[in-house]
């Protein structure tokens, strides 16, 4: 399979694992999140707040059709939100082999507890938004995926480690 992408929860670890990954296994790396950023010439939470989270969504779903063409060999860590819809998951499947980095709600908060930059979690609650966004899309991320490991409790190059040993069978 040509490509290694990372989905998940925010939090998760995708872009800190990736980059780790990609080095590794001496494959190109890429965030959809700064890709947009870069392309956008702004922030994620301005992005949201001048043109509102539709249109963010609709900019992940042209970005991962771009990708289709111009992506190899690359291990890609993708927003927290890309897999939500069904079309995203396709063109998820069909860039590659698709590896779901889950954690508990705890280990998430600890996370992304003092994090400004994502407006998916802006608001009171915090604990009861996380709660309910990883309900709603759990189900969404295990349709994805091709592989799931857990995180909680593991370093980094741990969970790069089993990345690797778990997508060999895939042909990366
Ligand atoms: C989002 C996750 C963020 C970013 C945006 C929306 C989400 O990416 O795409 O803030 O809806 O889960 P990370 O998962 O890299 O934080």
């Amino acid at each position: 399979m040509k490509n290694l992408i990372l989905i998940g929860f925010m939090g998760a670890g995708k872009t800190t694992a990736g980059k780790l990954l990609a080095k590794e296994k001496e494959m190109g790396f890429t965030d959809t999140d700064e890709r947009i950023v870069s392309e956008q010439g702004r922030e994620i939470p301005d992005i949201f707040a001048e043109d509102g989270e539709a249109y963010f969504r609709d900019l992940e779903t042209e970005l991962l059709c771009h990708m289709q063409e111009d992506t190899y060999h690359t291990v890609i860590s993708v927003g927290g939100g890309m897999p939500v819809r069904k079309q995203n998951r396709e063109l998820l499947r069909s860039l590659g082999c698709v590896v779901y980095l889950s954690a508990s709600r705890q280990t998430i908060l600890e996370r992304v507890k003092n994090d400004g930059s994502r407006p998916m979690l802006d608001g009171d609650d915090l604990e009861a938004r996380v709660k309910r966004l990883m309900r709603e899309r759990e189900n969404f991320y295990r349709q994805a995926a091709h592989v799931m490991i857990r995180t909680d409790g593991r370093s980094v190059p741990q969970v790069v480690r089993i990345i690797d040993q778990e997508t060999r069978k895939y042909g990366l």
